[in-house]
This record gives structure tokens, C-alpha cells and sequence, in this order.
């Protein structure tokens, strides 16, 4: 592909699956050593062996990024393996329940907010105080087009991607001026086992979700991992603070 993020050390959440594990193989295809976390560790290590087996580097970490005492001790162990930290791709989400705002239960606006909000911003805030070390260092964050516009059925979903949109403002802004960049990417309908599972085989859903998007078909994680890695890379380094979508087409 291209030497992008070479020599650089970087961290995926939700490194098992869809664009977690994509974006953790194309950093590793640029050069990065790349620490692959996620909540399942089977799956992080499976990531992890496909990119030793390509010639990169990986290590598989445990992690459930709605503790900050969990988030806190994987980015301790990524510098303690590593010694810094210079990318990182704060993506792990769940997709939560697909119920009307009226039917929305308290318990699962927690469970989606605590994984995907707070899990984002706690990341930023152990990640950061390390970059600040060093004086540099790239943060990508994974919001959706529900974090721009609403979507029937996604209450704590959308609310907590508008609120990584704006997280990432907050971080770009707080931090420009001491070498860290932070954006967000906005994914579109990728196809990955989260779709899988929101469509769960109905053909009538998945074309819902195809005719949604100009492009006219699915994205898939490599796209994302494209966008991801130029983001995370010095290629970009005038980019920071910007909510950037990758969706086909649907936004415009
Ligand atoms: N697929 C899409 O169409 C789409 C669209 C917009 C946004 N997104 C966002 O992209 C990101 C990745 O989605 P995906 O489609 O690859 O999903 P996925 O379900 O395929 O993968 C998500 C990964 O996150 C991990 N994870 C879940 N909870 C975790 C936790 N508490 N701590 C650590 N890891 C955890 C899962 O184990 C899984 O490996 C998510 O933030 C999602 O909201 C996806």
C-alpha cells in the first residue's frame, strides 16, 4: 500500500471485527507496530496473527473501553511495550437497541453511551496526557453519519456519535497548538458483522440500507481503513478538528 505510519506505534479499539480489524491491518501494511484491542481477546489475537503472518507487527490487548480504569491500563501497557504512542483509532462501538425514543430504556442508554461516548473520550484523555510527552501524536475517532443527522430508532446511538463529534472538536481545538491532531471519520452503511446483525438477513433492510447511499452499494472496512490511515499519518497534518465523512454520498 504505502509506508504512511511507518515506524510509527498505534492503537486500535475494536480491533476484532468490520472496520477495527481492516484499519489495524492497513496501519500495519504502512509501517505501524499496531496494538489491536478490543473487548473480545480472541478476536483481537486473531487480528493480531493475520498481521504477524503478513510480515507486520501486532499485539492483542484486552480491553472494554466503558472503564476508565480498563482504558487507562491499555494505554499504560501499550507505552510500556512500546514506549510512546503515536496514532490512535478510537472506534470500538455498539449499535444498541433499534427501538422508537417512547421505548428507549434507561439501562440502554447507559450500555450504548458508557461504550461509545464516554469509552471515546476517556481513550482521548489517556491517550493525550501520553502525546502531550512527546509533543505529537494523531487521534482518528469513529462517528457515523448518525452523528451529523438524525436516524429513526438510534436515541443513544446518534446521541452519543453527535457527541464524538463534538468531542473531537473540543480535543482539535484544546491541543492544536502542542502537536495533536483529532478527527473524526463518518462511516456510511460498511458492510461488517454490526450490519449483519442490524439487517439480520432481511432483504427488505439491507435495501433500505442500499438505497440510502448515492453510491449504491455497501462500503467496506478497507475504504474506511484507507481514510483512517492517510488521517492517523504526517501526510495530513494540517487536518485536525475536522468530522469527515466516508459514506458514499448519503450526507450529501
Ligand atoms: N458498519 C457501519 O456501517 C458503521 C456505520 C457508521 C459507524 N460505524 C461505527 O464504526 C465502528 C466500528 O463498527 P463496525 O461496523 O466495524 O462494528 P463491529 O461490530 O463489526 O466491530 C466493533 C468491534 O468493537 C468491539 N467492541 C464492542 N464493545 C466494546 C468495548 N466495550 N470495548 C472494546 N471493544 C468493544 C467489538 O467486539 C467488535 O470487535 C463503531 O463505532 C460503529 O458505530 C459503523
Amino acid at each position: 500500500m504505502n509506508n504512511l505510519l511507518e515506524g510509527k506505534i498505534a492503537l486500535v479499539t475494536g480491533g476484532a471485527n468490520g472496520i477495527g480489524r481492516a484499519t489495524a491491518i492497513a496501519m500495519a501494511r504502512a509501517g505501524a507496530s499496531v496494538v489491536v484491542a478490543d473487548i473480545v481477546p480472541d478476536g483481537a489475537s486473531e487480528t493480531s496473527r493475520e498481521i504477524a503472518h503478513n510480515g507486520g507487527t501486532a499485539v492483542p490487548l484486552e480491553c472494554d473501553v466503558s472503564s476508565e480504569n480498563a482504558v487507562e491500563a491499555m494505554i499504560q501497557s501499550v507505552v510500556k511495550r512500546f514506549g510512546r504512542l503515536d496514532c490512535a483509532f478510537n472506534n470500538a462501538g455498539i449499535e444498541g437497541a433499534r427501538v422508537p425514543m417512547t421505548e428507549f430504556l434507561e439501562s440502554e442508554w447507559d450500555r450504548v453511551i458508557d461504550v461509545n461516548l464516554k469509552g471515546t473520550w476517556t481513550c482521548m484523555k489517556h491517550e493525550i496526557k501520553h502525546m502531550l510527552d512527546r509533543g505529537s501524536g494523531s487521534i482518528v475517532n469513529t462517528s457515523s453519519v448518525a452523528g451529523l443527522i438524525g436516524m429513526k430508532g438510534s436515541t443513544a446511538y446518534g446521541a452519543a456519535k453527535h457527541g464524538i463529534i463534538g468531542l473531537t472538536k473540543v480535543a482539535a481545538v484544546e491541543f492544536a497548538d502542542r502537536g495533536i491532531r483529532v478527527n473524526a471519520v463518518l462511516p456510511g452503511a460498511v458492510r461488517t458483522p454490526m450490519t449483519d446483525r442490524l439487517m439480520g438477513n432481511d432483504p427488505e433492510r439491507e435495501a433500505m440500507y442500499m438505497s440510502i447511499q448515492p453510491i449504491g452499494r455497501f462500503g467496506t472496512p478497507d475504504e474506511l481503513a484507507e481514510v483512517v490511515v492517510w488521517l492517523s499519518s504526517d501526510s495530513a497534518s494540517l487536518v485536525t478538528g475536522i468530522a469527515m465523512p466516508v459514506d458514499g454520498g448519503i450526507l450529501a
